[in-house]
């Protein structure tokens, strides 16, 4: 049997030897290029292992930098060398209600969430100062994306019941990290947050080509069977990545790619597979990533505003097919919820009076709305 034919009759299995290593979330197990900043974050926390007040950090830098992946690691490595410290990451794109922090940090201290039997914020609060108190046990909370809290108004709240405890609860040390994608966003923080939070400010500048290719290999090496990506290949999906500055598209890239080449029955991925996915993903990429984040009634507003975005703008036009499912409330606190996320903008009227109203615009594509809608 010619080894051609062979080849076609052995291979019945996909490009993709470990697909979960190009899932946006995966934990890489090497990570380079971030000891510096890494290193930084570290100095501010670790007096947190000793009983000491921490300095807090405020963790800056462009999209795909690797600013979220430093800090779960790092918490990760607390977790290891300490049982003093409780460390607690919270993503705020989901959880920007006081009572959902007070309630993640709750689970971090406990092991389990708080009992659903409506407790006010308070006895929440009260019961997790009081564990710290009486375990001895410190506390890192990790908030990303932390610029969520200050748009909707909570982060002095939640910053002053964090960094405050102290005052009531003896003994209690805590320490916070922000971390902020939005470099335009300047955090402002009233006096009586700013006595207990002056941070330091970590930034994470963007990869350079070399590192971007890099870090993309070594996904090809552990995602991937040997031979799948040429070297040609793997440096125009790096040159591509690197022009948009966002690591998360050639990771989901080269997923897509070999999915694509593996349709077609080939065990190479082609440069045109490439060109073919990269405007896909990168239309898509933004929409998907705060999927997670979205409610029943997130999505049931996301679905009017795609359907009609064509036909229509005017805040109220869409309103009028949801009138059934919300309050008019509901449906402005979710629209300003689209609009941090940025998936919608909302052009406001600058007066009032008949058929002055908001309008509303889609900034992402409506099939990737629909697309997540549908999963
Ligand atoms: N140095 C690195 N080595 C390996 N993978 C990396 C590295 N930096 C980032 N990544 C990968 O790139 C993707 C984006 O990283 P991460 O989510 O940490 O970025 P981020 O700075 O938090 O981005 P955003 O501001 O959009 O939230 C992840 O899949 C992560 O695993
Ligand atoms: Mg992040």
């Amino acid at each position: 049997m010619s080894s051609k034919i062979k080849d076609i009759l052995m291979w019945d299995e996909s490009l993709l030897r470990n697909p979960e290593v190009f899932d946006l979330n995966y934990l890489p197990e090497v990570f380079k290029f971030r000891d510096n900043e890494m290193e930084a974050i570290s100095h501010n926390v670790k007096p947190l292992i000793k009983g000491d007040f921490p300095t807090n950090t405020i963790v800056l830098g462009p999209t795909g930098t690797g600013k979220t992946t430093s800090v779960k690691l790092l918490m990760q490595d607390i977790k290891e060398v300490s049982n003093n410290v409780v460390p607690v990451y919270i993503n705020c794109q989901f959880h920007y209600r006081e009572f959902s922090v007070m309630s993640q940090i709750f689970k971090a201290v406990f092991g389990y969430p708080p009992v659903e039997t409506g407790k006010p914020l308070t006895t929440i609060y009260d019961y997790v100062m009081g564990e710290l108190q009486k375990k001895n046990k410190t506390l890192l909370v990790a908030l990303d994306d932390v610029d969520f809290l200050f748009h909707v108004n909570v982060a002095e709240n939640v910053l002053y019941k964090i960094l405050r405890a102290h005052e009531i609860y003896a003994g209690v040390i805590t320490g916070v990290i922000g971390i902020i994608t939005d470099n335009s966003f300047t955090y402002k923080v009233s006096e009586k947050i700013r006595t207990v939070f002056m941070p330091n400010e970590v930034y994470f500048k963007p990869y350079s080509l070399e590192s971007t290719k890099d870090i993309l290999r070594y996904r090809c090496d552990a995602g991937l069977f040997p031979g799948v990506m040429d070297e040609e290949v793997l440096n125009k999906i790096s040159e591509i990545t690197f022009e948009r500055g966002d690591l998360r598209l050639g990771i989901k890239g080269i997923k897509e790619s070999a999915m694509l080449a593996e349709i077609q029955g080939r065990r190479k991925i082609l440069a045109e597979d490439v060109e073919k996915v990269i405007e896909r993903i990168t239309t898509s990429l933004h929409v998907e990533s705060i999927s997670g984040g979205l409610s029943k009634t997130d999505k049931e507003v996301l679905k009017v505003l795609a359907e009609h975005s064509l036909k229509m703008t005017k805040t109220n036009d869409f309103y009028h097919f949801l009138e059934d499912k919300m309050s008019y409330e509901l449906f402005r606190r979710v629209l300003i919820k689209l609009e941090n996320l940025k998936i919608v903008d909302i052009q406001r009227a600058q007066s009032r009076g008949r058929g002055k109203q908001n309008l509303i615009h889609l900034r992402v594509p409506k099939e990737s709305i629909l697309k997540i809608i549908q999963e």
